[in-house]
């Protein structure tokens, strides 16, 4: 889906069509003057270069629907997968990005079809072929252990087994790993999980429950992703889980799943979830999604958390601090997402930059004082922390400290230069014109020099596009 908003304003799909070929590139391909069709094949990928393999073009996925059942005990998967998807141009082949277990069963509409994989690569070709401005669906059967997947800094991810579940996470790359689909943040669609687990589990999607039935020792839950979402927030995370609900002060639903193992550590800080979106809110602009939370599972060899949509995900106790990140994340990496890797600044540097704003909120020291500090500005210019660039850290070192630490200063910088009264409304209106859509390093500068009138050009060459510690923006 490619979904965009005018002014915080909800727009149609088919506007969103017409919108979304002038903004960015053609979604539909011109008719033939003949009005015959045209078949090719859809692209490979979207040519991300971090991720040279992700997402396809020749179509837009609008609706994921996974169902599956998993037995902890044995790690099998049981899952049928169901892209609804809307071509964008005549196909007689397409590629959806898939690692998981072996196929079974895949048809295009009613009829089967033939496939062939080839690494992550899944290349179906539909007959009959598909026409641009058609809605297909695909349908995928498939069975097995679903892989864990290593990303460039040696970190896992996807679909990752823990002692009493499996903790599902997916950035960068490690949707493929759980379910076919187009995996790069341009191609946002809205999901529907059916999950069956061993009785006395829970599984914890994005996401409202809409329902929970227990039969012959297993529990069905099923939840609804109702905002467009990225494939790499997508998460289904199963195990033992204290669960609770509650709402904020502005009446959205919090549902809270902790390993009760972790309860007693992290009973305070998930027990802060309301009072830190209701924060977040006043200073970002409306919580973007119908629902928020937190998982907290034990995954000693993850290590990190993930803003995993309407619930981050944490692989230990969360501090304070991580669960503000994750939360800001809501509105600044999930709901306005990355149009490359490369951006991944934008979603870190924001997040980076709440908890500071938290700290000086909660009574800690100054977000200045942050800056100055020995992680951040402190740095002594012949650090090799400098010689990272900020708009492009490379894929492995996208989750290093630049991204974050020099991406968070970059934004505290952009303060000072154009001063508070602009700043505050700037990163609201950023928020709410990109709702639910991706977002790029040039659009984040477009709109900063357009909402403060000021040529930024040295300030970002200084901050973001160049190596070396900053001296004068
Ligand atoms: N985006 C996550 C966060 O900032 C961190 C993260 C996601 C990560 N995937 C990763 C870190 C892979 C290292 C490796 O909270
Ligand atoms: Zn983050």
């Amino acid at each position: 889906m490619r979904f965009r908003s005018i002014r915080g304003t909800a727009v149609t799909a088919a506007l969103c069509v017409a919108m979304s070929a002038q903004l960015t590139q053609p979604v539909l391909a011109a008719p033939e003057k003949s009005g015959e069709p045209r078949y090719s094949a859809g692209s490979a990928s979207v040519g991300d270069p971090y991720f040279p393999n992700q997402g396809n073009g020749g179509f837009d996925v609008q609706h994921y629907d996974i169902a599956f059942s998993y037995d902890p005990a044995t790690k099998h998967m049981d899952a049928t997968t169901t892209i609804t998807a809307l071509a964008t141009q005549d196909m007689d082949q397409f590629n959806l990005d898939f690692q998981g277990p072996e196929i079974s069963a895949l048809s295009v509409g009613k009829h089967p079809a033939d496939f062939r994989r080839d690494g992550q690569e899944l290349i179906v070709t539909p007959r009959p072929k598909v026409k641009v401005g058609e809605t297909f669906t695909v349908t995928v059967k498939y069975a097995g252990t679903p892989p864990v997947i290593t990303d460039p800094d040696g970190s896992i991810e996807g679909w990752v087994p823990t002692d009493d579940g499996a903790f599902v996470a997916g950035e960068p790359q490690g949707a493929p790993s759980w379910f076919p689909g187009s995996d790069h943040p341009t191609d946002k669609a809205t999901f529907t999980f059916h999950a069956t687990v061993p009785e006395g589990l829970t599984a914890v999607g994005n996401g409202q429950l809409l329902s929970k039935t227990t039969k012959d020792g297993r529990t069905t839950f099923v939840w609804d992703s109702t905002e467009p979402m990225a494939t790499y927030l997508a998460t289904v995370t199963i195990g033992n889980f204290q669960v609770n609900e509650t709402k904020t002060s502005a009446g959205i639903p919090v549902y809270t799943a902790v390993d009760p193992r972790l309860v007693s550590q992290s009973a305070a800080t998930v027990a802060r979830i309301p009072e830190i979106v209701d924060y977040l809110s006043s200073v970002f602009g409306p919580y973007p999604f119908a629902s928020t939370g937190a998982i907290v599972d034990r995954a000693p060899n993850v290590g990190y958390a993930l803003e995993t949509q309407t619930k981050p995900i944490f692989s230990s106790s969360p501090s304070l601090g991580t669960m503000v990140h994750e939360l800001a994340h809501q509105w600044y990496g999930d709901s306005v997402s990355p149009t490359r890797w490369s951006d991944i600044w934008l979603n870190e540097g924001f997040a980076t930059y709440s908890q500071w704003l938290w700290t000086e909120h909660t009574g800690g020291i100054t977000a200045q004082q942050t800056f100055n500090n020995s992680s951040n500005y402190g740095r002594a210019a012949t650090s090799a922390f400098w010689q990272t660039i900020t708009a492009d850290p490379g894929p492995v070192d996208m989750f290093g400290s630049v991204p974050y630490n020099r991406g968070a200063m970059t934004l505290h910088a952009l303060r000072g230069k154009v001063g508070d009264a602009v700043f505050f409304p700037l990163i609201k209106g950023w928020a709410a014109e990109r709702k639910f859509g991706n977002a790029s390093t040039r659009d984040f500068i477009a709109y900063a020099e357009k909402t403060s009138g000021m040529d930024l050009t040295n300030f970002f060459d200084v901050w973001i596009f160049q190596k070396g510690k900053p001296t004068t923006w």
